[in-house]
């Protein structure tokens, strides 16, 4: 709420008449994550210290799943496409590829992620209709998704040899090449027989942090890694190399990551669903426990490799807040970077 008062507020109090995407976007998810709060919490009073859920049923997980998926759809996306439309234009100083596209981007987003929550509970007493509504708008889902990450990708066009130099650029891109997997992951997995597979295993676990933290994580440390000198007066990090040091670290530790707990996952549900000949399951369950534990010692390498590169990060910060005396200067125009 106080969030919300002091971000419309600010709006209201702007000087220019343009409201730049990234706000749509902050202004979606602010309100969005209000709204799900509200109907999920949901209770009719019985005494004035009892209440009981206004949901019953399976009306009461579709209305779980509307919540949880739109927090995934308005918090882990929404809220970090904002931060992509500021801080990848501004740091690969370049203006954002379509203007245009952002905003179809925008509308077409928050419209078809509204109805996608219902392939959570595939399979379950929500009625059959709902559930292929669900896979429906998930698949349709892709293009929006996938107009974003163009978007921001191709705002490099004319700059890509930044790269070679800038690691929190790498940072920024990465996270949406990692947005782009897990959102055509995402789609393939609302697919009712792909889901069939996938639910309950670790294959979900791969996807979620595919999504957690090679888009939310990372595009959050590219961005923290552009501001933090910035707040302190400063023109850039103490040390760049710690910051590619960082990337790769990251990076690879993701990867280990979510390909170990992909291959885990499609392991876990076929030896879950074999039969012998007689009908009876081929595999105790934890014989399929057993199964995944190497999977588990990579998930800790990339794990800690992520940690670790955490550590390095609160290094590198410390030392640029005491590498000297904010200035009173301001720092370079926090501006929208197309103005
Ligand atoms: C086009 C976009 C996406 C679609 C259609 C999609 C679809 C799905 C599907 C089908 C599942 C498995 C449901 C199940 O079997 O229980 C799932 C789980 C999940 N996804 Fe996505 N996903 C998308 C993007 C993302 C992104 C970008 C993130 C994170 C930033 C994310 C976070 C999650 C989480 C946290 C779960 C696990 C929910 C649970 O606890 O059961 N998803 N998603
Ligand atoms: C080094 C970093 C991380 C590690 C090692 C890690 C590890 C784990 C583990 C072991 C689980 C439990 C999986 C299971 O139930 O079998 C989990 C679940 C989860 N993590 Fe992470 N995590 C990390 C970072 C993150 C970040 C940055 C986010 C969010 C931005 C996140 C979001 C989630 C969510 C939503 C779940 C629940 C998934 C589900 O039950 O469907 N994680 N994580």
């Amino acid at each position: 709420m106080s969030y919300g008062i002091v971000f419309i507020g600010t709006l209201a109090k702007r000087r220019v008449e343009h409201i730049y995407v990234a706000n749509w976007f902050f202004a979606a998810f602010i309100i969005t994550v209000a709204v799900l709060h509200i109907v999920n919490s949901a209770q009719i009073p019985v005494t004035m210290t009892k209440s009981y859920s206004a949901y019953a049923g399976v009306v009461d997980a579709m209305v779980q799943w509307w919540y949880g998926h739109n927090a995934v759809g308005f918090f882990l996306t929404a809220a970090f496409l904002g931060m992509m439309y500021y801080f990848v234009p501004k740091q690969a100083g370049r203006p954002i590829y379509s203007y245009r596209l952002s905003i179809v981007h925008f509308w077409s987003l928050i419209s078809i992620y509204m109805w996608a929550g219902p392939h959570h509970l595939h399979y379950t007493t929500l009625p059959d209709w709902a559930q292929s509504l669900g896979m429906l708008f998930s698949l349709m889902l892709l293009a929006p998704s996938w107009g974003g990450m163009i978007n921001g990708i191709m705002t490099l066009s004319g700059a890509w040899h930044k790269l070679r130099t800038d690691p929190i650029l790498k940072f920024l891109i990465v996270s949406l090449s990692f947005y782009g997997m897990s959102t055509f992951e995402g789609p393939m997995m609302s697919i009712k027989t792909v889901n069939a597979l996938s639910h309950y295993t670790d294959w979900t676990i791969g996807h979620v942090h595919s999504g957690a933290l090679g888009w939310v994580a990372m595009v959050s440390v590219g961005s923290l890694y552009m501001l933090i000198p910035r707040l302190y007066g400063q023109t850039q990090m103490w040390s760049t190399r710690l910051i590619d040091v960082h990337f790769w670290t990251t990076t690879i530790g993701i990867v280990l990551y979510t390909v170990s707990m992909w291959i885990a996952g499609v392991m876990q549900g076929l030896m879950w669903r074999a039969t012998n000949a007689d009908g009876t399951l081929t595999y105790t369950f934890v014989e399929a426990l057993k199964a995944t534990y190497p999977y588990y010692a990579i998930r800790l390498v990339g794990g800690t490799m992520v940690f670790g590169g955490m550590l390095l990060m609160a290094y590198n910060v410390v030392k640029t807040v005491n590498q000297g005396k904010p200035t009173a200067v301001t720092p370079p125009a926090l501006q929208p970077a197309h103005a």
